[in-house]
């Protein structure tokens, strides 16, 4: 059988490449970067992955150089790109502009890859190196301004894309792909994908056995999904399922899941309220360390490793209770694919940078997967792969195209703060000057002094916010979202812009409070979130959520609300959802009056977050 080897530099995409390549009947195999040349023999086409590294820097993946004279047609992505060309004798340097996000590039030659496209593509591109000078026998045939967006050899066989074609942003990605495969490489469709249910039923029969398991509920299609194929491969009766209301769940989110898990025909099912626990209680990591009490935390790292640690502890007091010898019962969990991804578990990548810890990947999860005690279901699956399990399982609508609700829950949307950021004066007047260069006389922007995770070039990042006003609901979206594109190219501490829409104010004076998990906050925020969601949630959107944050203008209040909504298949990159385009502009203006309505007297500002995946992630820790 033909296939095509993808060699792995530590990309957020690396799978998913993997992915598109198999839905185009071709099959792939990963390997890390350094794997040996003789290894690939035998392999019809290369893809080199994007990474978090840059190829000038002492810590960069070794690699194997003779993979270059293999003969084998390749294609490089990001940092695949910057390797094909400094080994082939160009330069790479750190961009002076750097680009994250979809952007629009310009094919200025011919190249199969881009054959009988338009001459204009979006693509969406997340790095902060370029090519600076262009290796001999090459021609650059893409560009974005000045930047080099694509190589090619035509000899050699080789091509170089500085953007990602592997994902959803990117236009006419897929298309891309496929001339590779087919007009490159002259590969055919000989591989058809495998059942997925059928393999999982298999693998999960094979290492459970006759034995117990217990499988976590949080209400969503992952684990919903994995609680339907182990009733479906187990006796039901050696089906534990668990609930566990940590207090940060969404308004009436619990009642809702409950009612929707008895649909699956689960015989065992106990719903654990534990709320004091996780915001008070104190948790061993797995690594002999005791974490918490959460509502003592602000660092949003520590606050994913106690809440993932405490399920974990609550789990096993709920076993016990259960009469279940918890060290011995398996246990299911609904992990995906991009949350290993993200948590930049070395199982899946050695070079992968961490983006954030899921809460199915903290260390005392690592320890049991170790000792073989997880089972993970859809451990290989992207969210739409779930999705589609879900309808062929019969789980009905209302599970399958459920909107994602990350297990931390609104942890991750209370933004917590003990006021340690401080913003300079050259940071204030480098936006201000931003601003008066490219806002064209319609924004005021501050830089606020809290800081959100983004996923920048492959990397974490943890930077500050901007606060742009224009003019409230009045504000040209098309033209804010714009502007907002190139704040985090241009200005390096920021990959996150908010929008104001209760006021066309200017942000004159900004102060920020202490915050933390807590009773209070999360009510608040839980409040807020139920008017988001009931307001503006459709199915354009992909999810749509509020944030607590602990930032205003007005001195006697505390906090701000900012809405999220994105559009995103893979969840792996994501556009915010345009207001006007998906959902009405009404919509927007009945959410914004309606928080002010119920919650003015501690809310202050109602923003609208106008980033994009990369540079900020989907939730804001
Ligand atoms: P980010 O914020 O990384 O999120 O862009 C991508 C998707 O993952 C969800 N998410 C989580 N889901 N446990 C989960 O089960 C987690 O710890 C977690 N963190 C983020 C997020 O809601 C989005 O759908």
């Amino acid at each position: 059988m033909e296939k095509l080897a993808i060699l792995d530099c530590g990309g957020q995409y690396t799978k998913v490449i993997d992915r598109k390549v198999r839905e185009l009947g071709v099959y792939s195999d990963i390997f890390p970067m350094g794997v040996s040349a003789d290894k690939l023999q035998g392999y019809n086409a290369i893809i080199l992955s994007g990474g978090p590294a840059s190829v000038w820097a002492s810590g960069a993946p070794a690699y194997d150089d003779r993979i270059f004279d293999l003969g084998i047609p390749m294609l490089g992505i990001c940092y695949g790109m910057q390797l094909i060309n400094e080994h082939f004798g160009g330069e790479v340097l750190p961009s002076v502009k750097t680009e994250y996000g979809p952007v629009d590039v310009d094919i200025i030659a011919p190249c199969p890859l881009t054959d009988g496209m338009d001459k204009r593509q979006t693509v969406l591109m997340s790095h902060g190196d370029a090519v600076k000078k262009q290796a001999d026998g090459f021609v650059t045939f893409a560009v974005t301004g000045d930047i080099a967006a694509g190589i090619y050899n035509a000899e050699k066989r080789i091509i170089g894309v500085q953007f990602h074609p592997e994902v959803d942003l990117s236009e006419h990605g897929t298309e891309m792909i496929e001339n590779f495969l087919r007009k490159v490489c002259a590969l055919k469709e000989t591989y058809a994908l495998e059942d997925r249910i059928e393999t999982s039923i298999r693998m999960i029969r094979e290492k459970v056995g006759d034995k117990k398991v217990i499988v976590l509920v949080s209400g969503g299609v992952d684990s919903a999904v994995t609680a339907a194929l182990l009733v479906k491969a187990l006796p039901p009766e050696n089906v534990y399922a668990i609930h566990i209301d940590h207090g940060m769940m969404r308004k009436n989110e619990s009642d809702i899941i409950c009612r929707n898990l008895k649909k699956l025909g689960l015989v065992h099912m106990k719903r654990v309220n534990a709320a004091n626990e996780f915001f008070n209680g104190t948790v061993d990591d797995g690594n002999g360390r005791i974490i918490g009490p959460l509502s003592r935390t602000t660092d949003p790292e520590k606050k994913r490793q106690i809440i993932g640690s405490m399920f974990i502890k609550v789990t096993a007091k709920a076993a016990e209770e259960l009469g279940i010898d918890f060290d011995n019962t398996y246990l299911a969990q609904g992990t995906l694919r991009p949350d290993l991804i993200e948590s930049g578990n070395p199982d899946v990548s050695g070079y992968a940078n961490k983006i954030k810890t899921h809460h199915n990947d903290v260390d005392i999860v690592r320890r049991a997967r170790e000792r073989g005690m997880i089972v993970e279901t859809n451990w290989d699956w992207h969210k739409d792969e779930v999705r589609q399990v879900a309808r062929m399982l019969g789980l009905g609508e209302e599970i399958a195209s459920r909107q994602p609700f990350p297990g931390p829950g609104l942890a991750v949307r209370l933004l917590c703060n003990d006021s340690v950021v401080a913003v300079t004066t050259a940071q204030r007047e480098q936006l201000t000057d931003l601003i008066n260069t490219l806002g064209g006389g319609n924004f005021t922007g501050r830089v606020a002094p809290i800081r959100s995770v983004g996923v920048q070039g492959d990397n974490r990042s943890y930077k500050n916010l901007v606060l742009l006003c224009g003019k409230g609901m009045d504000t040209d979206f098309g033209e804010a979202f714009a502007f907002a594109k190139e704040i985090p190219n241009r200005l390096s501490y920021i990959n996150r812009v908010a929008l104001r829409l209760d006021s066309d104010a200017p942000s004159d004076t900004l102060h920020d409070s202490p915050m933390h998990v807590c009773y209070e906050t999360a009510e608040l925020l839980r409040e807020a979130d139920a008017i988001v969601t009931k307001e503006l949630m459709n199915p354009k959107i992909a999810q749509c959520f509020a944030v607590l944050i602990p930032l205003t203008q007005d001195m006697d209040k505390r906090y701000s609300i900012v809405i999220r909504a994105v559009v995103t298949g893979d969840y792996m990159t994501a556009r915010a959802a345009v207001p006007g385009e998906h959902f009405s502009i009404d919509a927007l203006k009945n959410a914004v009056t309606k928080i002010k309505a119920a919650l003015g007297d501690q809310i202050d500002m109602v923003l609208y977050d106008i980033t994009g995946k990369p540079p900020a992630t989907i939730e804001w820790e």
